[in-house]
């Protein structure tokens, strides 16, 4: 290695290590050192140490350490020689080369330099080209914005970039390697990739051009190409945006991720500096990885498309993961970051950055969405989609948060009666313990609170059966219509099903309920005590309780049963311990022909 060459000395006295570190790192001054969060490992609370006066770093987490040459080595992944020349430039240190001669850049300079001059080709190109500068102006750029982000042209030609770049002496191999021209398949030479295209050069933290996204003029298919990966350009660690964002999202200590690179420049032109763009790709680990050394908060502001849905679905627990905290905006319909800030709706989408909501909030708003929630049919539907999702939810606290959102939703909701948020509850109890059961163990440790209430005193199905008699004696019109939904012999208990019987069979035959007759007919039975009690015990408010409502509590806690019921059934089937022919058997294919399970997961 010839690193002797190198005035290293002098480049360690004119760099400042905490303002090198300070681009990848956000740092606080404490005491004599600095601190931060590490870049080279997940954390949560600062042991990332910068020391001014020695010129020295040390994590104390994960023990990695060094001086101002090993920190650019490790954080940009570069040679010795690399860190040197680059905080040569940095610093203002001139590398004499004349001995070296024709030293051998690294591949990763070379691939530089033809980005460079691409760059440059590609921004003249824009100067000179109306179409792109009216396209500009269509899409509400201005000049500096075109100024700040670099943007250029890609003129409509198979070999201007191709030449210029030789003239600029990059060989074909390095703008090969740089993805800026690309062999022809059926005969010799190669071609520009980039033609008639607007450009958005990519840049790294360090505002160097590792790449360049293309997007087509009109509507041309591809939409948008993107430079190949490079030993410059990883996809799965480069965000769009963050060499502008990183301060504002250090000092916010949060991060806005949206889709586009559109996006991205709209949204940090209207302010909200703080936002990178994936790059149409998913969200990694190593991205994660890269945005934690700013923050740990973030919202994803996708498109509100269902592949923008998905995205955030998939994304957001990757950051949840690495221990961050992660929001999802809903965006309107229709819209993208870019679509409603161009369009001026700059303040909503400040509102609706803050509305932003947890993963389980957004997959239970996506839930309900799609139910006509002004019917109580609609509204047991959404519950049984939303309190799947609930159950999935680990924190007790964070259940009982969104058991009261969803009680609103429910149809007792508001009737003075307590039965949404125990129905919900206990549906959801019933999903957590049977999937605990089924991972045994691990889930089952954490969380042992809120479950067993409703068995020993009343379920709450035996309480709506309850609530429904006593309704129907009281007003006994229309017992009819609900025994015709609920048939007497399908109530939950005996006391239950004899007091329907009567109910059912007086109302039919005189179209009334008298209260003396049915004392007496169930005088000596083991509905008696039951009858009693719904005459003596129930309060107004409760006999207002609209009908349909307490049938659609029960019917939707029968239909939970037969689906539980199903599943079991379906379990013995799979395992072979019961067989065609067996009474399960018959019994599991009645069941599915009376469901139609939405829970498929
Ligand atoms: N993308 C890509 N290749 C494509 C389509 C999209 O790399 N063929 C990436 C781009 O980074 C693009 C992002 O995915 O910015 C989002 O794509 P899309 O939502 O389709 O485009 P918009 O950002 O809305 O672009 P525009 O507003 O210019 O239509
Ligand atoms: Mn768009």
């Amino acid at each position: 290695m010839d690193s002797f060459r190198y005035p290293v000395e002098e480049i360690r006295e004119k760099c400042d290590l905490v303002e090198i570190v300070s681009a990848y790192v956000a740092l606080r001054k404490r005491g004599k050192t600095f601190i931060g969060l590490c870049p080279f490992h997940n954390e949560k609370t600062p042991s990332f140490n910068v020391n001014p006066d020695r010129q020295w770093w040390k994590c104390f987490g994960c023990g990695e350490g060094g001086d101002v040459f090993d920190f650019v080595q490790k954080i940009d992944n570069a040679s010795f020689p690399e860190a040197v020349e680059r905080l040569a430039q940095k610093c203002g240190v001139k590398i004499d080369r004349s001995e070296k001669g024709a030293r051998e850049y690294s591949e990763r300079e070379r691939i530089l330099r033809a980005n460079n001059v691409a760059s440059a080709f590609f921004r003249s190109a824009m100067m000179r080209s109306q179409a792109a500068k009216d396209y500009l102006v269509k899409r509400g750029l201005t000049d500096s914005s075109i100024e700040k982000y670099r943007l250029g042209y890609a003129p409509d030609s198979w070999d201007q970039l191709m030449e210029h770049l030789a003239k600029e002496r990059v060989s074909q191999a390095d703008a090969v390697r740089a993805g800026l021209i690309v062999p022809r398949e059926n005969s010799q030479g190669f071609y520009d990739r980039f033609r008639s295209r607007l450009i958005f050069p990519i840049l790294d933290t360090s505002e160097r051009v590792i790449a360049f996204g293309g997007r087509a003029m009109g509507d041309v298919e591809p939409k948008y190409l993107n430079s190949p990966e490079s030993p410059l350009f990883a996809k799965n660690k480069t965000l769009y945006g963050l060499n502008f964002a990183r301060h504002a999202v250090s000092k916010e200590d949060r991060l806005i991720v949206v889709e586009g690179y559109m996006d991205a420049i709209a949204a940090q032109e209207a302010g909200f500096e703080h936002t990178v763009a994936t790059m149409g790709t998913a969200l990694t680990t190593e991205h994660v990885s890269v945005i934690s050394r700013f923050t740990k908060n973030v919202v994803l502001a996708f498109d509100a498309d269902s592949a923008g849905m998905n995205a955030a679905l998939r994304s957001a627990p990757i950051f949840e993961q690495a221990g961050f905290s992660v929001r999802i905006m809903s965006m309107p319909k229709g819209e993208d970051p870019d679509s409603m800030l161009r369009g001026g709706d700059v303040s909503r989408f400040a509102a609706l950055i803050e509305q932003a909501q947890p993963i389980p909030d957004y997959r239970i708003g996506l839930a309900l969405a799609k139910h006509d929630l002004s019917t109580d049919t609609g509204k047991v539907e959404a519950l049984n989609e939303a309190v799947v999702v609930l159950a999935e939810v680990d924190g007790a606290m964070d259940r009982e948060r969104l058991i009261r959102e969803l009680a609103r939703y429910h149809p007792n909701f508001g009737t003075g009666m307590t039965l949404a948020e125990d129905q919900i509850r206990g549906d959801m109890s019933r999903i957590r313990s049977r999937s605990t059961r089924r991972h045994s163990r691990g889930a089952a440790l954490e969380d042992k609170a809120p479950a067993a209430r409703e068995d020993k005193p009343l379920s709450l199905v035996q309480k709506s059966e309850r609530l429904l008699l006593g309704i129907i004696i009281f007003r006994g019109a229309e017992a009819s219509k609900v025994f015709e939904r609920l048939p007497p012999k399908e109530f939950t208990d005996e006391s239950a099903q004899i007091l329907a019987e009567l109910l059912g069979r007086q109302s039919a035959q005189t179209g009334k309920i008298d209260q003396e007759t049915l004392r007496a007919e169930a005088a000596g039975t083991p509905a008696e005590s039951l009858l009693n009690d719904l005459l003596f015990g129930l309060d107004e408010s409760e006999l207002n309780h609209p009908v349909e409502q307490i049938m659609a509590v029960i019917e939707n806690h029968k239909k939970n049963e037969k689906r539980q019921r199903m599943r079991e059934l379906s379990r013995k089937i799979n395992e072979g311990s019961i067989k065609r022919g067996d009474e399960e058997y018959e019994e599991y294919y009645r069941l599915a022909r009376e469901t139609s399970s939405p829970w498929r997961r």
